[in-house]
Protein backbone atom coordinates (compact mmCIF):
# COMPACT_ATOMS: atom_id res chain seq x y z
CA UNK A 1 0.00 0.00 0.00
CA UNK A 2 1.24 3.53 -1.00
CA UNK A 3 1.09 6.87 1.06
CA UNK A 4 -2.08 7.56 -0.30
CA UNK A 5 -3.59 4.46 -0.17
CA UNK A 6 -3.04 3.46 -3.75
CA UNK A 7 -1.70 -0.09 -4.13
CA UNK A 8 1.27 -0.41 -6.01
CA UNK A 9 -0.45 -2.48 -8.82
CA UNK A 10 -2.82 0.59 -8.97
CA UNK A 11 -0.32 3.14 -9.19
CA UNK A 12 1.47 1.37 -12.02
CA UNK A 13 -2.31 1.08 -13.67
CA UNK A 14 -2.79 4.81 -13.61
CA UNK A 15 0.97 5.51 -14.60
CA UNK A 16 -0.38 3.23 -17.60
CA UNK A 17 -3.48 4.94 -18.36
CA UNK A 18 -1.65 8.26 -18.49
CA UNK A 19 1.00 7.28 -20.73
CA UNK A 20 -1.54 5.46 -22.96
CA UNK A 21 -4.10 8.42 -22.75
CA UNK A 22 -2.00 11.48 -23.31
CA UNK A 23 2.03 10.06 -23.25
CA UNK A 24 2.72 11.71 -19.91
CA UNK A 25 5.28 9.99 -17.75
CA UNK A 26 4.43 10.21 -14.20
CA UNK A 27 7.63 9.01 -12.41
CA UNK A 28 7.53 6.60 -9.31
CA UNK A 29 6.29 8.59 -5.81
CA UNK A 30 4.51 11.22 -7.34
CA UNK A 31 1.28 10.34 -5.14
CA UNK A 32 1.39 14.14 -3.94
CA UNK A 33 0.77 14.72 -7.13
CA UNK A 34 -2.27 12.66 -7.98
CA UNK A 35 -3.17 13.50 -4.74
CA UNK A 36 -3.20 17.24 -5.65
CA UNK A 37 -4.63 17.31 -9.21
CA UNK A 38 -7.53 14.85 -8.96
CA UNK A 39 -9.11 16.16 -5.24
CA UNK A 40 -12.09 18.41 -7.00
CA UNK A 41 -13.16 15.77 -9.23
CA UNK A 42 -13.36 13.08 -6.67
CA UNK A 43 -15.44 15.92 -4.83
CA UNK A 44 -17.45 16.44 -8.09
CA UNK A 45 -17.82 12.46 -8.45
CA UNK A 46 -18.48 11.71 -4.71
CA UNK A 47 -15.43 9.41 -4.71
CA UNK A 48 -13.91 9.15 -1.33
CA UNK A 49 -10.71 8.12 -2.25
CA UNK A 50 -7.79 7.86 -4.84
CA UNK A 51 -8.12 4.25 -4.88
CA UNK A 52 -11.91 4.33 -5.51
CA UNK A 53 -11.31 6.35 -8.51
CA UNK A 54 -8.76 4.39 -9.99
CA UNK A 55 -11.16 1.31 -9.75
CA UNK A 56 -14.05 3.09 -11.52
CA UNK A 57 -11.40 4.38 -14.31
CA UNK A 58 -10.87 0.70 -14.67
CA UNK A 59 -14.39 -0.89 -14.58
CA UNK A 60 -15.94 1.89 -16.65
CA UNK A 61 -15.91 3.19 -20.22
CA UNK A 62 -16.79 6.60 -18.83
CA UNK A 63 -15.29 8.81 -21.42
CA UNK A 64 -15.75 12.03 -19.72
CA UNK A 65 -14.15 10.99 -16.40
CA UNK A 66 -10.93 9.57 -18.63
CA UNK A 67 -10.82 13.42 -20.57
CA UNK A 68 -11.00 15.35 -16.79
CA UNK A 69 -8.14 13.10 -15.60
CA UNK A 70 -6.16 13.84 -18.02
CA UNK A 71 -6.96 17.35 -18.26
CA UNK A 72 -6.55 17.74 -14.57
CA UNK A 73 -3.27 15.60 -14.33
CA UNK A 74 -1.31 18.22 -16.86
CA UNK A 75 0.65 20.83 -16.10
CA UNK A 76 0.02 24.39 -17.39
CA UNK A 77 3.04 26.24 -15.88
CA UNK A 78 3.91 28.88 -18.82
CA UNK A 79 5.22 32.66 -19.40
CA UNK A 80 5.23 36.06 -21.66
CA UNK A 81 8.50 35.23 -23.82
CA UNK A 82 9.08 32.29 -21.86
CA UNK A 83 13.62 31.95 -22.44
CA UNK A 84 13.14 34.76 -24.30
CA UNK A 85 15.72 33.37 -27.14
CA UNK A 86 12.81 31.86 -29.32
CA UNK A 87 10.72 35.03 -30.22
CA UNK A 88 14.15 36.38 -31.04
CA UNK A 89 15.45 33.85 -32.99
CA UNK A 90 11.80 34.18 -34.50
CA UNK A 91 12.54 38.28 -35.03
CA UNK A 92 16.13 38.17 -36.41
CA UNK A 93 16.15 35.40 -38.19
CA UNK A 94 12.95 33.39 -38.62
CA UNK A 95 10.36 35.82 -40.34
CA UNK A 96 13.38 37.79 -42.30
CA UNK A 97 13.77 34.62 -44.42
CA UNK A 98 10.31 33.78 -44.65
CA UNK A 99 9.25 37.43 -45.25
CA UNK A 100 9.00 37.09 -49.09
CA UNK A 101 5.97 34.42 -48.47
CA UNK A 102 2.44 35.02 -49.41
CA UNK A 103 1.14 33.25 -46.22
CA UNK A 104 2.47 32.29 -42.65
CA UNK A 105 1.26 29.29 -40.83
CA UNK A 106 2.26 29.17 -37.16
CA UNK A 107 0.96 25.94 -34.73
CA UNK A 108 1.95 26.46 -31.02
CA UNK A 109 1.59 22.91 -29.98
CA UNK A 110 0.64 22.73 -26.10
CA UNK A 111 -0.12 26.35 -25.99
CA UNK A 112 -1.68 25.86 -22.25
CA UNK A 113 -3.26 29.47 -21.45
CA UNK A 114 -2.07 31.15 -24.19
CA UNK A 115 0.77 32.91 -23.50
CA UNK A 116 3.42 31.11 -26.14
CA UNK A 117 0.86 31.70 -29.04
CA UNK A 118 -0.01 35.12 -28.24
CA UNK A 119 3.66 36.28 -27.61
CA UNK A 120 4.17 34.77 -30.80
CA UNK A 121 1.79 37.02 -32.38
CA UNK A 122 3.10 40.20 -30.56
CA UNK A 123 6.40 39.75 -31.84
CA UNK A 124 5.08 39.32 -35.40
CA UNK A 125 3.33 42.72 -34.93
CA UNK A 126 6.71 44.41 -33.56
CA UNK A 127 8.28 42.46 -36.95
CA UNK A 128 5.45 44.16 -38.98
CA UNK A 129 5.55 47.78 -37.34
CA UNK A 130 9.73 47.99 -38.78
CA UNK A 131 9.67 45.58 -41.75
CA UNK A 132 7.67 44.88 -45.28
CA UNK A 133 6.92 41.28 -45.81
CA UNK A 134 4.48 39.91 -48.07
CA UNK A 135 2.69 37.71 -45.98
CA UNK A 136 1.21 40.79 -43.51
CA UNK A 137 -2.49 40.35 -43.90
CA UNK A 138 -2.12 36.59 -44.17
CA UNK A 139 -0.69 35.53 -41.03
CA UNK A 140 -2.57 32.48 -38.62
CA UNK A 141 -1.44 31.48 -35.49
CA UNK A 142 -2.73 27.34 -34.80
CA UNK A 143 -2.60 27.14 -30.85
CA UNK A 144 -3.59 23.71 -29.63
CA UNK A 145 -3.35 21.75 -26.40
CA UNK A 146 -5.08 18.20 -25.03
CA UNK A 147 -6.37 20.58 -21.90
CA UNK A 148 -10.37 21.89 -22.24
CA UNK A 149 -9.78 23.80 -19.16
CA UNK A 150 -6.74 25.59 -19.64
CA UNK A 151 -8.18 26.54 -23.57
CA UNK A 152 -11.22 28.37 -22.28
CA UNK A 153 -8.77 30.09 -20.32
CA UNK A 154 -6.35 30.95 -23.51
CA UNK A 155 -9.61 31.94 -25.54
CA UNK A 156 -11.08 34.78 -22.83
CA UNK A 157 -7.13 36.28 -23.98
CA UNK A 158 -7.83 38.17 -20.39
CA UNK A 159 -4.71 38.04 -17.32
CA UNK A 160 -4.86 38.89 -14.06
CA UNK A 161 -1.99 40.78 -12.37
CA UNK A 162 0.23 37.98 -11.35
CA UNK A 163 0.02 36.24 -14.79
CA UNK A 164 0.54 39.15 -16.58
CA UNK A 165 3.64 40.16 -14.68
CA UNK A 166 5.35 37.07 -15.81
CA UNK A 167 7.37 37.90 -18.31
CA UNK A 168 5.67 40.91 -19.92
CA UNK A 169 7.75 44.19 -19.73
CA UNK A 170 5.55 47.51 -18.61
CA UNK A 171 5.79 49.07 -22.13
CA UNK A 172 4.46 45.69 -23.94
CA UNK A 173 1.75 45.15 -21.61
CA UNK A 174 0.98 49.36 -22.04
CA UNK A 175 1.16 48.13 -25.80
CA UNK A 176 -1.02 45.44 -26.11
CA UNK A 177 -3.35 44.81 -23.50
CA UNK A 178 -6.00 47.15 -21.50
CA UNK A 179 -7.39 47.13 -18.09
CA UNK A 180 -10.76 46.23 -17.71
CA UNK A 181 -11.56 45.80 -13.30
CA UNK A 182 -8.52 44.19 -11.86
CA UNK A 183 -7.88 41.92 -15.23
CA UNK A 184 -5.59 42.77 -18.43
CA UNK A 185 -7.54 42.18 -21.88
CA UNK A 186 -5.41 41.37 -24.81
CA UNK A 187 -6.27 43.69 -27.60
CA UNK A 188 -8.08 42.55 -30.62
CA UNK A 189 -4.88 43.19 -33.04
CA UNK A 190 -2.81 40.24 -31.34
CA UNK A 191 -5.60 37.82 -30.66
CA UNK A 192 -7.28 37.82 -33.69
CA UNK A 193 -4.59 35.85 -35.23
CA UNK A 194 -4.92 32.69 -33.56
CA UNK A 195 -7.12 29.78 -33.31
CA UNK A 196 -7.29 27.25 -30.13
CA UNK A 197 -8.35 23.63 -30.75
CA UNK A 198 -8.26 20.44 -28.39
CA UNK A 199 -5.68 18.04 -30.05
CA UNK A 200 -3.58 15.42 -28.56
CA UNK A 201 0.30 15.39 -29.57
CA UNK A 202 0.06 11.21 -29.77
CA UNK A 203 -2.92 12.28 -32.57
CA UNK A 204 -2.07 12.50 -36.04
CA UNK A 205 -1.82 16.28 -36.87
CA UNK A 206 -2.69 16.03 -40.81
CA UNK A 207 -6.35 17.58 -39.96
CA UNK A 208 -4.87 20.72 -38.66
CA UNK A 209 -2.68 21.09 -42.12
CA UNK A 210 0.96 22.32 -42.94
CA UNK A 211 3.13 25.00 -41.19
CA UNK A 212 6.01 26.99 -42.00
CA UNK A 213 7.22 27.19 -37.87
CA UNK A 214 6.54 24.83 -35.16
CA UNK A 215 6.65 25.61 -31.46
CA UNK A 216 6.44 22.60 -29.08
CA UNK A 217 8.18 23.58 -25.85
CA UNK A 218 8.16 22.34 -22.63
CA UNK A 219 6.03 19.36 -23.01
CA UNK A 220 7.65 16.35 -24.51
CA UNK A 221 10.29 16.64 -21.56
CA UNK A 222 7.38 14.66 -20.02
CA UNK A 223 7.36 12.37 -22.63
CA UNK A 224 8.81 8.86 -23.44
CA UNK A 225 12.05 8.83 -25.97
CA UNK A 226 9.74 6.75 -28.14
CA UNK A 227 6.33 9.24 -27.84
CA UNK A 228 8.86 11.90 -28.17
CA UNK A 229 10.97 10.52 -31.24
CA UNK A 230 7.24 9.40 -33.22
CA UNK A 231 5.88 13.18 -32.20
CA UNK A 232 9.00 15.16 -33.57
CA UNK A 233 8.72 12.93 -37.16
CA UNK A 234 5.15 13.95 -37.24
CA UNK A 235 6.26 17.42 -37.00
CA UNK A 236 8.84 17.01 -39.64
CA UNK A 237 6.22 16.12 -41.81
CA UNK A 238 3.93 18.76 -41.31
CA UNK A 239 6.60 21.49 -41.69
CA UNK A 240 6.35 22.88 -45.31
CA UNK A 241 10.03 22.79 -46.97
CA UNK A 242 12.26 24.81 -45.29
CA UNK A 243 9.99 25.20 -42.03
CA UNK A 244 11.60 25.82 -38.49
CA UNK A 245 10.87 23.71 -35.06
CA UNK A 246 11.05 25.67 -32.06
CA UNK A 247 12.19 22.86 -29.21
CA UNK A 248 12.12 23.79 -25.38
CA UNK A 249 15.74 25.10 -23.83
CA UNK A 250 15.80 21.60 -21.65
CA UNK A 251 14.76 19.24 -24.60
CA UNK A 252 17.14 18.21 -28.02
CA UNK A 253 16.31 16.45 -30.87
CA UNK A 254 16.72 12.51 -30.80
CA UNK A 255 19.88 11.61 -32.27
CA UNK A 256 17.98 9.70 -35.36
CA UNK A 257 15.88 12.15 -36.17
CA UNK A 258 19.04 14.51 -36.86
CA UNK A 259 19.02 13.72 -40.77
CA UNK A 260 15.30 15.10 -40.99
CA UNK A 261 16.69 19.11 -39.32
CA UNK A 262 19.19 21.39 -39.80
CA UNK A 263 20.28 22.32 -36.50
CA UNK A 264 20.91 26.00 -36.24
CA UNK A 265 22.23 28.49 -33.66
CA UNK A 266 20.56 31.68 -33.27
CA UNK A 267 19.94 34.41 -30.53
CA UNK A 268 21.56 32.10 -27.82
CA UNK A 269 19.69 29.29 -28.87
CA UNK A 270 18.82 26.32 -31.05
CA UNK A 271 15.91 25.87 -33.80
CA UNK A 272 15.64 23.32 -36.19
CA UNK A 273 15.36 23.70 -39.94
CA UNK A 274 13.36 21.08 -42.02
CA UNK A 275 16.11 19.51 -44.62
C1 LIG B 1 4.23 23.24 -19.25
S1 LIG B 1 2.98 23.65 -20.43
C2 LIG B 1 3.95 24.44 -21.68
C3 LIG B 1 3.25 25.63 -22.30
C4 LIG B 1 4.06 26.40 -23.33
N1 LIG B 1 4.37 25.59 -24.48
C5 LIG B 1 5.31 26.98 -22.71
O1 LIG B 1 6.41 26.50 -23.04
O2 LIG B 1 5.21 27.90 -21.90
C6 LIG B 1 2.63 22.04 -21.12
C7 LIG B 1 1.28 21.95 -21.80
O3 LIG B 1 1.24 20.72 -22.53
C8 LIG B 1 -0.09 20.24 -22.51
N2 LIG B 1 -0.09 18.79 -22.82
C9 LIG B 1 0.28 17.75 -22.05
N3 LIG B 1 0.14 16.59 -22.71
C10 LIG B 1 -0.33 16.91 -23.94
C11 LIG B 1 -0.68 16.13 -25.08
N4 LIG B 1 -0.59 14.79 -25.10
N5 LIG B 1 -1.16 16.78 -26.17
C12 LIG B 1 -1.27 18.12 -26.18
N6 LIG B 1 -0.96 18.91 -25.13
C13 LIG B 1 -0.48 18.31 -24.02
C14 LIG B 1 -0.58 20.58 -21.10
O4 LIG B 1 -2.00 20.63 -21.02
C15 LIG B 1 0.09 21.93 -20.85
O5 LIG B 1 -0.78 23.01 -21.11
Amino acid sequence: MTDNGMSSQEYVDFQKFLEKACGIVLGSNRHYLINNRLKGLMNEYDISSITELTRRLKNSNNVQLRKQIIDAMTTNETSWFRDQHPFDSLKNTILPELKKNSSLRIWSAACSSGQEPYTISMTIEEYLKNNLVSFSNNIKITATDISPTILSEAKKATYDQLSISRGLSAARQKMFFRKINNEWKLNDEISRRVTFKEFNLLDSPVSLGKFDIIFCRNVLIYFSQKNKAEIIKKFAKALNPGGYLILGSSESMPPDLKQCFEMIRSDRGIIYKTR
